[in-house]
């Protein structure tokens, strides 16, 4: 996830810069770089990979002599990790320097207004656009600037800017993207997480959204987004560092459960457009769509459960047949596909020795590839023929949570694309699931409000020393089942197995006896009943039962023991609800047992090896 850290005060900024950095090198990053306003000069520093490498560059900052600045650990989401693209990005006329955290959705409309212009683009960021703009709005009204900027730009940002005309100050804006103004003493910095100015300060002022602060060694003036000037009371805090790194939470895993709403706007947002689908223009001919004789979705964990709640989604609207497979099984089964067949390979980190294989595999056969993955330039990002970025940031927690809901999220834009060209949905059910997918992000925000989260607690509490869970769902609920029980063996140790419900009585249901939990989840109307009678067969053997249900399903509460239930959404799109439910589930579960929930036991982040 990008970093940002701003320092304005007595003292050289670039060593205090690189140090802010590198406490936000936990985060994950690509690239990074400073910019330090010398003499009414602005003097940049970038460099790619470590902030090892940055800090020799600059001689851990000694190279530039400023007492002001901004830096900027770089997440790639637009463009090759690398020097060029690495913040921070400066305007032709060196005048701005601009960090920016978030994603500007409409950042190609406005490149080519530039470029129109006569603008020349160094990188291929769509951070680079803010620069480019403030040099054309600016006019000796900095205020001014920043209001007209935030008007033409779409999207979510947390933006850091200095101006070698406007000494000793630095400038914030933000929207949908975190910001923090921390206050020291003389000296005063702006950072995207406290831990990047905690050795300097503990006192803290939080931005909010559409507000712009100014920001000087004496102190700040912050502005609402209509330019009135505004009082914000200061913060202290007394997180040691560890704490500050996970934002105030206890584990990176619950940190990445909340990050979730933000993820999935930034996975779908910047495709939707005026209710329409856009794939980062990646264009499928319809001849092609029309002759697909079927798609392959190929993935390793949760990313082959993604691919599950795939299939479903795209048989349902595109009428197209969907094969999952695991990548570890497609290597070595002579897949039979050709360019005909669309494979679609699935993995959030994109350098799964086994799904990169898949992919080499899948290739070299003759099939179009297509790659859902979350890290920029990864290896399965370079090989694939296309690729759907989702944008969820970087992962720390092993078990993974919003990369298994983005991956949906990805895969729920493509299904929909594809049956939109191919003809097999109506527009006025496209418009309807565009709206309602764009709602999801709220629907999640929802469920992760305090009276919801603690709902899942107090179950999870009682059902934590339970050795045996089963997950039964049907259709697209069999499909959130399997990451449901994933989830909750991976970090509590408990074994769970998820089963399609009406398969329980072909042998499983010898398994339970009295007390054994079963998880049912009940979000699919047209399959409620069939739901019902299976939860009645487990409940009449003396199972437990604990149901997770849409609200429109929540009377299926009366026959079991406890109940859950998901914002309203189309039954659709439950399977990114559920997760969210299941996912705290499992992480209060682990918590009561005190499992190592962000380092389970034997698992390791990234499985690079067959
Ligand atoms: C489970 C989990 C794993 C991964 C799997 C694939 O929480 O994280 O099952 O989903 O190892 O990893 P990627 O998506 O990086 O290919």
């Amino acid at each position: 996830m990008c970093g940002i850290i701003g320092y304005v005060g007595k003292r050289q900024a670039a060593p205090i810069l690189i140090d802010g950095l590198k406490r936000l090198e936990y985060r994950g990053y690509d690239s990074s770089g400073i910019a330090v306003v010398e003499n009414a000069k602005i003097k940049l520093i970038k460099s790619e990979g470590k902030i090892a490498e940055l800090e020799k560059r600059s001689s851990g900052g000694k190279k530039l002599n400023g007492t002001f600045g901004i830096g900027h650990t770089r997440w790639a989401t637009h463009g090759e990790p690398n020097t060029t693209n690495a913040h921070p990005h400066v305007s032709n006329d060196g005048r701005f320097a601009v960090v920016h955290n978030g994603i500007i959705e409409n950042f190609a409309e406005l490149k080519s207004e530039l470029i129109a212009d006569g603008c020349k683009f160094a990188s291929e960021t769509d951070s680079e656009v803010i620069p480019q703009l403030l040099q054309r709005i600016y006019d000796g009204d900095m205020l001014a600037a920043l209001r007209t900027l935030e008007s033409r730009l779409k999207g979510s940002y947390a933006v850091g800017i200095v101006c070698a005309d406007e000494p000793d100050r630095l400038y914030a804006v933000r929207k949908d993207n975190p910001l923090i103004i921390g206050l020291g003493d003389g000296e005063n910095f702006i950072v995207s997480d406290i831990s990047a100015a905690l050795r300097y300060t503990r006192k803290f002022v939080l931005l909010d959204n559409s507000e712009t602060a100014v920001v000087t060694p004496d102190g700040i003036k912050c502005y609402d987004a209509s330019g009135a000037p505004i009082e914000k009371e200061p913060y202290t805090v007394d997180w040691d560092v560890d704490r500050a790194e996970k934002g105030g939470y206890p584990h990176f895993m619950i940190k990445e459960i909340h990050e979730q709403p933000r993820a999935l706007t930034d996975t779908l947002r910047p495709r939707i457009s005026d209710g329409d689908i856009d794939l980062d223009g990646i264009n499928f001919d319809k001849s092609y769509v029309d002759g697909l004789t079927g798609i392959d979705i190929v993935g390793c964990g949760s990313a082959y459960h993604a691919g599950i709640v795939g299939k479903y989604f795209i048989e349902k609207h595109c009428r197209i047949p969907v094969v999952n497979i695991l990548a570890s099984e497609y290597i070595y089964s002579d897949p039979i596909t050709d360019g005909k067949r669309l494979t679609v390979i699935i993995s959030q980190s994109g350098e799964t020795a086994d799904t990169l294989a898949a992919l080499r595999l899948a290739k070299k056969l003759g099939s179009k590839t297509l790659a859902i993955v979350n890290v920029v330039h990864s290896a399965i990002a370079r090989d694939a023929d296309s690729v759907l970025y989702t944008h969820a940031g970087p992962e720390i927690a092993v078990a993974t949570t919003k990369g298994y809901t983005t991956q949906v999220a990805a895969l729920y834009l493509l299904g929909l694309k594809l049956a939109a060209i191919k003809g097999t949905i109506t527009q006025k059910r496209f418009t309807d699931l565009v709206e309602k997918l764009e709602a999801l992000p709220n629907n999640v925000t929802e469920q992760l409000a305090e009276p919801e989260v603690e709902k899942v607690k107090t179950l999870a509490a009682r059902y934590a020393d339970h050795h045996c869970v089963f997950f039964i769902g049907r259709g697209t609920d069999y499909a959130a089942s399997l990451e449901g029980a994933l989830k909750l063996k991976e970090i509590s140790y408990i074994h769970a197995e998820a089963y399609a419900a009406g398969e329980l009585k072909h042998g499983t249901i010898s398994l339970i006896e009295q007390g054994t939990l079963t998880l049912a989840l009940t979000t699919q109307t047209a399959l409620y009943h069939k739901m019902e009678s299976n939860i009645k067969s487990v409940e009449s053997r003396g199972g437990t039962v604990l149901a997770i249900a849409s609200p429109a399903n929540s009377h299926i509460g009366e026959c079991c023991n406890d109940m859950l239930t998901i914002p309203e959404c189309d039954d659709d799109l439950s399977p990114v609800l559920t997760a969210v439910v299941l996912q705290l589930f499992a992480y209060y579960v682990a918590l009561d047992r005190k499992c190592d929930i962000d380092k389970p036991r034997n698992l390791a982040k990234s499985v690079t090896v067959e």
